[in-house]
């Protein structure tokens, strides 16, 4: 793609699925496309990314994959998962807390031989760390390769400006929705449709940017610039949506727990709790408001984190709201 060389382990195209039970629920013609099923290490959006960056890795001779994130990193895990398959060693470093128990991506990353990495936040940068993980292994003989966080760099993007051309074969228009955290599915989905029908449309997860769309216009240049574009971008074709953050990044939250039901139990497709749930719940609202429009054409790309549910956080409100349907005789 553009120049650029990857390593193919993925079965593409992801298909788009219309969802009929909500497309009438909501007044909307409602599809889904379905990254969470993307074949490695239990799925999710990373996995087109990490296409790029095994292909560099392996190209640069390396025998280790680091990586940054949170505690409950998706990327983390299909990091571990892409490491595990191509016989590399993995370690992913987060500044968090241990949630007290192994469970969700954390226990997943482990079953797949991946090293965690967790450090209590007492103001070492994250990089630090990162740099003493790379200089033990350098110590020991490896040679490792570092992913930034969510593989959001220009390298990774590409993962999602293939995924748009993808898309152009499966829809000819309405209007893709995507989870934005660390923005390089947004940013690599927004170049790979400018010249498309299709709009596109992000929801911003969590508090990470003070100005988000100075962020996706200094992202847009470097890719620009790395992928030699032909066209600009400009600040009021950015439409990332940041009012739908519902207080913080990864929190529990009842209209997001609502949202998962839902989804489950109308179209047996199962959200996170993290990012996919929080987008569905800011559809919903959308739909509400009227900012979309009754028949509109919506494509949801479903970007995994089924494993999320498991945090313990998300999973103890969960319980809460779910025991009386467990019936102990
Ligand atoms: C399940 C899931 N959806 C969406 C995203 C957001 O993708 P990006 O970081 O490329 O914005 C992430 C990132 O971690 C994720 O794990």
């Amino acid at each position: 793609m553009l120049g650029y060389q990857k390593e193919s382990f993925l079965h593409l195209p992801t298909p788009v699925e219309y969802l009929p039970a909500l497309s009438a629920e909501l007044g909307i013609e409602f599809y889904i496309k379905r990254d969470d099923l993307t074949n490695l290490g239990g799925g999710g959006n990373k996995l087109r990314k990490l296409e790029y960056f095994l292909y560099d890795a392996k190209t640069k001779g390396a025998t280790v994959l680091v990586t940054v994130g949170g505690a409950q990193t998706n990327h983390g895990r299909l990091t571990a998962a892409v490491a595990a398959k191509y016989g590399m060693k993995c370690t992913i470093v987060a500044i968090d807390d241990y949630p007290g128990e192994i469970s969700a991506n954390i226990l997943l990353d482990r079953v797949m031989g991946a090293e965690v990495v967790l450090h209590k936040d007492d103001g070492t940068p994250l990089m630090d760390i990162v740099n003493k993980v790379i200089a033990r292994y350098k110590a020991a003989g490896e040679k490792p390769y570092f992913i930034p966080m969510g593989g959001s760099d220009e390298l990774g993007a590409l993962g999602y400006y293939e995924c748009a051309q993808e898309l152009k074969e499966q829809i000819k228009d309405g209007r893709v929705i995507v989870t934005v955290g660390s923005m390089g599915t947004y940013m690599g989905l927004f170049c790979g449709l400018h010249d498309s029908p299709i709009n596109l449309t992000g929801i911003l997860i969590g508090p990470f940017y003070p100005d988000v769309t100075a962020h996706a216009m200094d992202y847009f240049n470097r890719c620009k610039e790395a992928w030699n574009l032909g066209f600009d971008g400009e600040e009021a074709n950015f439409h990332i949506r940041t009012e739908f953050i519902r207080g913080g990044y990864n929190n529990p939250v009842k209209e997001v727990r609502e949202a998962i039901y839902e989804m489950a139990r109308k179209e047996a497709v199962i959200l996170d709790p993290c990012y996919t749930g929080k987008t569905y719940a800011a559809i919903k609202d959308m739909v509400a408001c009227g900012d979309i429009r009754q028949g509109e054409k919506i494509i949801f790309i479903h970007t995994g984190g089924a494993p999320g549910l498991n945090t313990p956080s998300h999973r103890r409100e969960m319980e809460k709201e779910l025991i009386d349907g467990v019936i102990i005789e």
